[in-house]
């Protein structure tokens, strides 16, 4: 009897520490959720049960995750590191989390990224908040590693929103064949290069707004022509310069109003007389630009051909002047050749004559 009440207490034991919640921390058996919350943890606590689906562990001072932070937690599907200082996040740290659909990183200083940093075994992923999350532009060559290396093909949504990104390295997304929804706003991306979204061959959404685009090259524009043709796109809030050389992107633009969600509300940024002028009317007001170019281009090529016509006859009436004259011209010719002769044959017998009287001085100086 004794030995069966030990039993039932040390399984009572057994389970109250089973069913523990980690100091600082607030957990629902029944809502499958653990959260630590603003609480001065400076790492992930142990203890965190295993019935775990919805893991928040956010406004805390964590500065490093790696391997050993997530263990035992196969149920948990949502996870949210956000407003922590995390600045290095270490290979296979999630990898443990199986069912591990989405990942809050948001809020970060993100300086280390290791190359399989986002790697979950069973490449269940779907969402990486990643906003705000980066410590500075550098962090972008970690980043573009680590999204090649972490096995994220099934990725679905990628928030890489409020980073202070000023370019892209090229195919940085290339590993991401599923992906659907791309959030860049609010960076500082000033161009799109031919290779800046290859790959993204399922993309459904990509937010552009709150970039540093003062235009998109016809290299751009291509890029984003070969983005799937359902690909809503948002280029809000860029500050877009109207001057000559946009008419390409302002007539892509008009052409591509159905995929572009915010096209009505595009406008030029500068020059300041242009603010107010919608970049889908920029295509016409500019073609004056394009057409006063062309204009000055016929004009300066019809100029060169008629100096060249010019030239050209004034070059045949002189060669038709010579022949007209060649009688006289041979004549003058030989007259002048006779004339040279003279002088010639003059100068030849003075330089005799005069050379006479030196030589004997020469040599009766030398006689001397
Ligand atoms: C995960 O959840 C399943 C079903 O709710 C449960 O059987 C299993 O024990 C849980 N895993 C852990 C490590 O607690
Ligand atoms: C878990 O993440 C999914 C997205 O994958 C989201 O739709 C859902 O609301 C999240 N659940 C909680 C409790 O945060
Ligand atoms: C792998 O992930 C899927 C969901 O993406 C889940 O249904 C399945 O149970 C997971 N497998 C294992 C072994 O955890
Ligand atoms: C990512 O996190 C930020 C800040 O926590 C939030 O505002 C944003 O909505 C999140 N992105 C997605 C796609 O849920
Ligand atoms: C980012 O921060 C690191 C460390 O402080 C620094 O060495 C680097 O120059 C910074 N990069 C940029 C682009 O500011
Ligand atoms: C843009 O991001 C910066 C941080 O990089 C933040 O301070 C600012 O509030 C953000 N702006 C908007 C409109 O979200
Ligand atoms: C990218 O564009 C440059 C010049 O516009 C070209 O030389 C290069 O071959 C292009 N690369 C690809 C992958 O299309
Ligand atoms: C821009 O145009 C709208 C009408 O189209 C006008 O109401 C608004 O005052 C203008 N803003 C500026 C800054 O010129
Ligand atoms: C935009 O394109 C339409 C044809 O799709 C054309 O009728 C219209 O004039 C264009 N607008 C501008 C401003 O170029």
């Amino acid at each position: 009897m004794l030995d069966l009440a030990q039993r039932i207490v040390l399984c009572a034991l057994l389970g109250s520490v089973y069913a523990s919640c980690p100091p600082r921390c607030e957990c629902s058996e029944a809502a499958h959720t653990v959260k630590c919350v603003s609480r001065d943890l400076r790492s992930v606590p142990t203890g965190i049960p295993g019935y775990t689906r919805n893991l928040f562990i956010t406004g805390n001072q964590i500065s490093r995750i790696g391997p050993e932070s997530f263990k035992g937690l196969e149920n948990v599907t949502n996870l949210s590191l956000s407003n922590n200082r995390i600045s290095e996040v270490e290979s296979n740290s999630f990898a443990g989390l199986r069912n591990l659909r989405s990942l809050d990183l948001s809020n970060n200083q993100l300086a280390v990224i290791h190359p399989e940093a986002f790697t979950v075994q069973n490449q269940s992923l779907r969402e990486l908040n990643l906003s705000r999350a980066l410590y500075n532009h550098s962090s972008v060559m970690d980043l573009a590693s680590s999204l090649r290396w972490s096995s994220l093909g099934t990725l679905r949504g990628l928030d890489l929103s409020d980073n202070g990104l000023i370019y892209l390295p090229s195919r940085i997304f290339s590993h991401l064949t599923s992906l659907q929804r791309l959030q860049l706003s609010n960076n500082s991306l000033v161009s799109i290069h031919n290779s800046t979204l290859s790959g993204l061959e399922r993309l459904e959404e990509l937010d552009l707004t709150l970039n540093a685009l003062k235009t998109v090259s016809e290299e751009g524009l291509q890029e984003l022509d070969s983005l799937p043709d359902t690909t809503l796109l948002l280029l809000g809030e860029n500050p877009f310069t109207c001057k000559c050389g946009i008419e390409p992107f302002a007539l892509w633009l008009n052409r591509s109003q159905g995929r572009i969600r915010d096209a009505e509300d595009l406008m030029c940024a500068f020059p300041v007389s242009m603010r107010n002028t919608s970049m889908l009317a920029v295509g016409t007001l500019t073609l004056g630009c394009h057409q006063r170019n062309a204009g000055a281009d016929i004009a300066l090529q019809t100029s060169y051909v008629f100096l060249g016509i010019v030239l050209g006859f004034v070059g045949l009436i002189f060669l038709f002047v010579l022949y007209l004259n060649r009688k006289g011209i041979k004549k003058r010719i030989y007259d002048m050749r006779d004339a040279c002769r003279e002088v010639w044959e003059g100068y030849h017998y003075r330089f005799e004559i005069d050379s006479g009287p030196r030589l004997s001085q020469v040599s009766s100086s030398g006689d001397m």
